[in-house]
């Protein structure tokens, strides 16, 4: 039986990754004459797409799973799948707790959808694919983006780095980057649909490298495409950023004056153990080069604390590296150990309450250093893209700085996309506030 107006449902857990492969997933439903419904009791196929990056990402996509699962049991021809990395790391052991659930699909299975859509109207059945390509990188598909000013594109799929802690190079298996053209291909067609700002992605950005070039080059190629205001990308592994890289950066007006560069800890030794592959001060050297290269350049990063391992000591060094570089923005998680990698073997695992308690110490230092680092821009001018109305007041704008904080500031005859000179007067918390000084008054202020 034909279904009238099927609808789909997808819903997303973990990082951006995820949120660009949902489009795609999205993109293909379409194409199967699927239209999208915010209301998942209406679905004909509800989608997981799923993360397994800490247990934490698990648990909550289980507990999702388990309060949805009477939508299945009332309406039993839905098609209720699992996708991404939690697929991918569960398989089939995913059915034995969750026997409700139809699909099971990790990261390199999406092409198969319009089949298993096809063999379902057959056939009722679990349909388990988990296979990792060394190639598959969805060229040629057409996502179906969300709605907002920032189009997501993915360049590489997988890593090879192995980082000890990591599930991601086992949940999205081998580094494989995606063809120049098919890129920048999809980043005009974004352009087009009206996209300003383009976020590229990989597990690994900066280690993209193709016959045509390495990332550099694909950078500096996605900053001449016509339109394309702003571009950032996420996330780099220190171990790839050069010279070449921060040139481009320095060069491109579009190309936001901002690295997410992941620390994950402070002392050497724990840095070896994870297999990070630089030291403390390879990494504060890398650092100053960012500064020297885009003086006025925000940081960000990620940081681990209670790796196997981790005494006081090594955890001291990671707060001495964060009061040197004063990072923009962290984003600090307690260890959480992944059955299969290489951490998860260490006997020397930390105490979830020094974990606890360190994390706590981490987050009350970057509070301040967010401060502190938005403080600075008091009473200087910063090019803001206009993004949405602010929650707080229809009369108010919320955009985000080339450093990707976010600034309030009462609207005037700007439109979203457009990106305007903010004087900054106020930070507070990770926010800042400011007024839009125009164009003449600037010449005049310089005059
Ligand atoms: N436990 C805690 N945090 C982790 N991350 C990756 N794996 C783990 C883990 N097992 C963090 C890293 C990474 C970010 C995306 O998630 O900091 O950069
Ligand atoms: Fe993204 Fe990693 Fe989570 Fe997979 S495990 S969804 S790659 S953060």
């Amino acid at each position: 039986m034909e279904m009238l107006n099927p609808q789909y449902f997808i819903e997303t857990f973990g990082c951006q990754m995820n949120v660009a492969d949902s489009e795609l997933v999205a993109g293909m439903l379409q194409k199967c004459g699927y239209s999208e419904t915010r209301d998942m009791t209406q679905a004909d196929i509800i989608f997981m797409n799923t993360c397994a990056i800490r247990e934490k990402a698990e648990e909550t996509v289980h507990h999702r799973l388990d309060s949805i699962q009477h939508l299945k049991k009332r309406k039993p021809e839905m098609i209720f799948g699992v996708l991404g990395c939690m697929a991918q790391n569960l398989k089939n052991d995913l059915l034995e707790s969750k026997p409700y659930v139809d699909v099971i699909l990790g990261p390199d299975s999406y092409r198969r959808i319009p089949e298993i859509i096809n063999n379902r109207k057959k056939q009722n059945g679990h349909e388990v694919d988990t296979r990792l390509s060394k190639y598959e990188v969805y060229d040629n598909l057409m996502p179906s983006r969300q709605e907002g000013v920032n189009a997501f594109v993915s360049i590489s799929r997988g890593c090879d780095k192995f980082c000890t802690f990591c599930i991601v190079p086992f949940t999205r298996g081998r580094e494989r980057s995606r063809s120049n053209d098919s890129i920048i291909g999809e980043v005009k067609d974004a352009v087009n649909n009206g996209f300003a700002e383009i976020t590229l992605l990989g597990q690994n950005v900066n280690s993209y490298r193709t016959e045509e070039g390495k990332f550099p080059h694909l950078l500096e190629a996605v900053a001449m495409v016509p339109g394309v205001k702003r571009i950032r990308y996420m996330s780099p592994h220190p171990q790839d950023m050069d010279d070449h890289l921060l040139q481009v950066m320095s060069e491109h007006e579009n190309i936001c004056n901002y690295v997410h560069l992941p620390l994950q800890a402070g002392a050497d030794r724990i840095l070896q153990r994870m297999n990070r592959t630089y030291s403390k001060t390879e990494f504060l050297n890398l650092v100053d080069t960012i500064r020297k290269y885009i003086p006025n350049c925000s940081i960000s990063t990620d940081i681990i604390v209670g790796f196997p391992g981790e005494t006081n000591a090594d955890y001291e060094e990671t707060l001495e590296v964060m009061n040197k570089v004063v990072f923009d923005r962290a984003f600090m998680f307690k260890y959480s150990s992944r059955p299969g990698t290489k951490a998860a073997e260490y006997t020397d695992q930390v105490d979830e309450d020094i974990k606890q308690e360190r994390l706590a110490r981490l987050i009350d230092l970057q509070q301040t250093h967010t401060l502190e680092a938005n403080q600075r821009h008091i009473g200087k001018v910063l090019k803001v893209m206009v993004e949405k109305e602010s929650k707080k007041s229809p009369l108010q704008w919320s955009g985000r700085t080339e450093g990707n904080m976010g600034v309030i500031f009462d609207k005037n005859e700007e439109q979203i996309k457009d990106i305007v000179n903010i004087l900054i007067q106020d930070a507070q918390g990770v926010s800042m506030f400011g007024n839009r000084v125009l164009e003449k008054e600037m010449i005049h202020e310089i005059n």
